[in-house]
């Protein structure tokens, strides 16, 4: 396999492997979440290369090519898999950068593990890289990669994007290995955050936990600082992700998927209004909550029974740790609370599927749906919010989102809520099913015009270019 002049590095693999899949012989299927839904169609574009987990324990594969994207599959034993997947990077980081909605765990041997397998991963991409080229490695999983492959290969060009929020300073202060990870991040050449708030915070810590010189600049620009690391000069700035915006908008017009929009909402029994939730099934996107006030809505009589209907899409995730396992129950037992109470024969009031559908599916759904729920107590980005308005080409529906989501930075058009107020995101949802049908086409026209223009390519265009001029500019210590 030829050494390529970009490199991706990320957790997973944009497919994942599944050892059950086709009678027991093992198969692939696309890996979950917004990463991979946003960075697959830049690297196909560039004929680059990926390196990532396969997503099942033990197994080991040669690089192969799909798509024209070369893949890099770095293996994973399953204490690797507890340790450093379900272990450091979702029951102590996830939780940590998500405002703390569930307590962190902080494990010492989870921690070494997560160094091993950044090693491991470091190692591949230095592999996997040509001299020169360009690797831009994704996500709290990896964050002490940029350094380790600086260390490795000096010549290479280092991006990293963070996909989820950087937490307030005294949230990152808890970690005890916080230097080390701040330390493993500026190996890079250039460090992204979705948001300028959390590029200066980095810009903080950097001084206060290494007395790093930083200088802050305007926020109009997407690089918010620099960070002087001995005679280098670390970029830091924010870079809003997006999606492949003209794609969904083309796609969803298919015959095909207009047909089973109109089938959908048939199956479903015509219901005046359609909520829709789609999400990985994780704490930090607020199912519980829409439902709560769904259910408060139907107790009140503000919402009839028998002319409203949800869909609730929630992908299994990370079933292994415990938080998302009692979050299950949680929510099913919600869903069961509502249905016992408000469905009837054969029509339930919310339908809820535990598991992926396909993209085409999942369009109609988005073309379908009257008002889309999308209430995080916290989220980087939420690809799910921009992909809705995408789909709604007709210029009709309604989009009710969470103040505490990246998106809403973008999307001020949309029914902002705060999502731990219950009253307001009751109000927002009678609202945003009931507005005026004018005023909510306006709405749904500004919020178009701003996910159509800022879609994936400008976001990946803004950060490599930003990326290849980086570099630039003395540091004292290069002067000196
Ligand atoms: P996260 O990255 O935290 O999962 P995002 O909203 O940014 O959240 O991205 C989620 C991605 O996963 C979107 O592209 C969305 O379409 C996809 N997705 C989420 N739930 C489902 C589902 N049930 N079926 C298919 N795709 C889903
Ligand atoms: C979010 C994270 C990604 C992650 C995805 C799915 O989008 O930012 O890094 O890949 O969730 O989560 P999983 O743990 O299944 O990879």
């Amino acid at each position: 396999m030829t050494a390529a002049d970009l490199v991706v590095v990320a957790n997973r693999l944009p497919v994942d492997y599944d050892p059950s899949a086709d009678d027991g012989r093992g198969g692939w299927r696309r890996s979950p979440g917004g990463l991979v839904t946003a960075l697959e169609p830049v690297l196909r574009a560039a004929d680059g290369a990926w390196v990532g987990w396969p997503g099942a324990p033990d197994v080991a594969f040669d690089p192969f090519t799909e798509d024209g994207i070369t893949l890099h599959p770095v293996s994973l034993t399953e204490g690797e898999v507890a340790g450093y997947y379900e272990g450091f990077s979702n029951a102590t980081l996830w939780p940590l950068y998500h405002d703390a909605i569930v307590a962190p765990a902080y494990d010492r041997t989870w921690w070494r593990t997560y160094v091993a397998v950044n090693r491991r991963f470091a190692e591949a991409a230095a592999d996997a890289a040509a001299p020169g080229a360009t690797v831009w490695v994704h996500d709290y999983q990896l964050q002490l990669v940029p350094k380790m492959l600086r260390d490795l290969r000096p010549d290479l060009k280092i991006g990293f994007f963070l996909h989820i929020p950087f937490p307030p300073t005294e949230l990152f202060l808890q970690l005890p290995w916080r230097t080390a990870v701040v330390e493993g991040l500026l190996g890079a050449d250039l460090v992204g955050f979705h948001l300028p708030g959390g590029a200066r915070n980095f810009l903080f810590l950097a001084q206060r936990l290494l007395g790093l010189h930083t200088s802050a600049h305007s926020d109009l620009d997407s690089c918010v600082g620099t960070v002087d690391v001995g005679d280098r000069r670390v970029q830091v700035g924010a870079f809003p992700i997006s999606i492949d915006s003209a794609h969904f908008a083309e796609r969803v017009r298919s015959p095909h998927i207009r047909e089973r929009a109109a089938q959908v909402r048939e199956e479903l029994g015509n219901p005046e209004t359609l909520l829709l939730g789609v999400d990985r099934l994780d704490y930090t996107k607020g199912i519980d909550i829409r439902l709560e006030a769904l259910h408060e809505l139907l107790d009140e009589g503000t919402l009839d029974p028998e002319k409203v209907v949800m869909v609730q899409l929630a992908t299994p995730s990370r079933e292994r740790v415990s938080a998302y396992a009692q979050l299950r129950e949680d929510i099913e037992r919600k869903v069961g609370h509502l249905n016992g109470e408000y469905g009837q024969l054969g029509r339930p009031v919310v339908h809820y599927l535990h598991r992926p559908v396909d993209r085409d599916e999942l369009m109609a759904l988005y073309s379908a749906a009257d008002v889309m729920l999308v209430t995080p107590l916290r989220d980087g980005m939420n690809l799910v919010a921009k992909e809705y308005i995408a789909c709604r080409t007709d210029g009709t529906g309604a989009l009710v989102l969470s103040e505490f989501t990246g998106a809403a930075s973008e999307l001020r058009r949309a029914h902002l809520v705060n999502p731990h107020d219950l009253d307001a995101v009751k109000r927002a949802i009678v609202i945003a099913a009931t507005e005026e049908p004018a005023t909510a086409a306006r709405r749904m026209q500004s919020l178009r015009t701003q996910v159509l223009h800022h879609d994936v390519d400008r976001w990946a265009n803004a950060f490599l270019t930003d990326l290849r001029a980086s570099g630039s500019g003395t540091t004292a210590a290069a002067s000196a």
